[in-house]
């Protein structure tokens, strides 16, 4: 009969024991806590650096293929370089988004909500940039000035069509 009773102890204990851990830990869990101080104290997560720098090489990287499309006689082997280095950031802006970094959050971000609230688009855009930049890579090379700017233009399309429904419009804040 104890032991019985024992055992019951224990089926019931144990299921008590998982309701413990998924909902307690308001106090405890030093990762919120950790989250919740950053937030107070106004600090930003080094994530939002790290993917505002990310955008920036991309932003003066595009910047100097469009300077050299507009010479007589473009450097080729740069924008095919420059457009290389565009490719290899763009497969980055994935995990440069964990939740909780959107304007939203309280942040100095223009990083919009929608980023998360549609998460396969937002993918798909990053993809296209990922997509056009290594076309342009591997066209420029071959020096048709005519084509490395269509797709140069093409490029910039994922831009526009990523910070049109993704990123705070500037002139909107
Ligand atoms: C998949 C979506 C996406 C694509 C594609 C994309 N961007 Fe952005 N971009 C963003 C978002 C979102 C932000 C805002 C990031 C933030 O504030 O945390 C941003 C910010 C920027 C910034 C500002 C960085 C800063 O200092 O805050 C520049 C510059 C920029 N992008 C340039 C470009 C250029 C140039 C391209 C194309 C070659 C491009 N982006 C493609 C989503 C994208």
């Amino acid at each position: 009969m104890l032991l019985v009773t024992a055992r019951r102890l224990v089926a019931f204990a144990a299921p008590v024991a998982l309701l413990a851990a998924c909902s307690g830990g308001d106090a405890a869990d030093p990762v919120a806590e950790g989250t919740a101080a950053a937030v107070a104290a106004g600090e930003a997560p080094p994530i939002l650096k790290e993917r505002e720098e990310n955008f920036e090489a991309i932003g003066k990287a595009f910047k100097a293929v469009r300077g050299e499309l507009a010479a007589d006689s473009p450097d080729f082997a740069l924008i095919a370089a420059k457009a290389s280095d565009i490719n290899a950031r763009a497969a980055k802006i994935q995990d440069h988004f964990p939740a909780g970094t959107s304007t939203a959050d309280g942040f100095k971000t223009e990083a919009l909500p929608a980023i998360w609230e549609k998460p396969e688009e937002f993918k798909a855009s990053a993809q296209k940039l990922v997509d056009e930049s290594a076309k342009l890579a591997s066209l420029a090379p071959g020096g048709d000035k005519a084509a490395v700017a269509a797709q140069a233009m093409a490029m910039g399309g994922t831009c526009k069509g990523c910070h049109d429904k993704f990123r705070l419009d500037d002139e909107k804040k």
